[in-house]
């Protein structure tokens, strides 16, 4: 196994203050998409809890022993129990370029998920779904099972971002928070971040200038209806 491998879409390291002063107090937080375990630098950020780093890619996984508790779950299928976390903060895939999963053979400067790991991925990841249905079906199956492991009066962190696809601002930000509020998560804190993007790719010139940080509290009763039209 090899362990230097890289990652195309680490968090941005304005992120890690974020993140710590809300998560500060909370005993247990989980990234189920951890990528390399960045969310470990909330620690330099005064946080003193647990941290779990779920992620389904072996080799970025594996970056996080001796940091975290790691597993290589399906983010949709997470081996803990019902109600086990008290913090949940990620960044899912994007649906962009960055899920195109041609190996290119011609040396241009890819920064894809399959080109940066050096294989192909594993068929769950959603890393090589574009913004559509399945990538769409796939995050309503990990936000319910972020749900399912997240205590009620627990906070879920998500960190997302819009792409422009033909000039066009694909709003894969909005869809996140409107999804997650329709499975009963309450909206407690919008914020945009300025964050320095990628000069190289199709709409190099035409990046989206900030991140998203949503962050949403579960409630301790979960409304009938979020139950009935979101639980498997
Ligand atoms: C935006 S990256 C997260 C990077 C991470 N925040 C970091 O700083 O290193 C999203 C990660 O989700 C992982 N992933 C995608 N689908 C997954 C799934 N179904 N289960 C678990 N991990 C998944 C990808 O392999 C990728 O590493």
């Amino acid at each position: 196994m090899k362990n230097d491998v890289k990652h195309p879409a680490k968090f941005s390291n304005s992120m890690m203050p974020i993140f710590a002063e809300r998560l500060i107090g909370r005993q247990r937080v989980l990234d189920p998409m951890a990528g390399t375990c960045k969310l470990t630098e909330i620690r330099s950020f005064g946080y003193e809890g647990e941290i779990y780093c779920n992620e389904i890619e072996p080799e970025w996984a594996q970056l996080g022993e001796g940091k975290a508790i790691i597993s290589e779950d399906d983010a949709a299928n997470l081996h803990f129990a019902d109600d086990f976390f008290d913090a949940i903060c990620t960044s899912p895939t994007y649906g962009n370029r960055m899920a195109d999963h041609h190996n290119a053979m011609d040396g241009s400067k890819r920064n894809t998920y399959r080109h940066v790991l050096g294989r192909p991925l594993t068929e769950a990841n959603t890393g090589q779904m574009q913004w559509g249905d399945s990538y769409k079906e796939n995050h309503i199956a990990i936000w319910l099972e972020c749900r399912r492991v997240l205590k009620p009066e627990g906070i879920f962190i998500l960190n997302i971002s819009d792409h422009i696809r033909k000039g066009i601002v694909i709003p894969v930000s909005d869809w996140h928070k409107e999804t997650v509020i329709g499975m009963g998560f309450e909206l407690v804190e919008e914020l945009k971040i300025a964050t320095r993007r990628l000069r190289y790719g199709a709409n190099h010139t035409k990046r989206i200038d900030h991140e998203n940080v949503f962050v949403f509290r579960r409630p301790f009763l979960l409304r009938s209806s979020a139950i009935s039209n979101t639980s498997r």
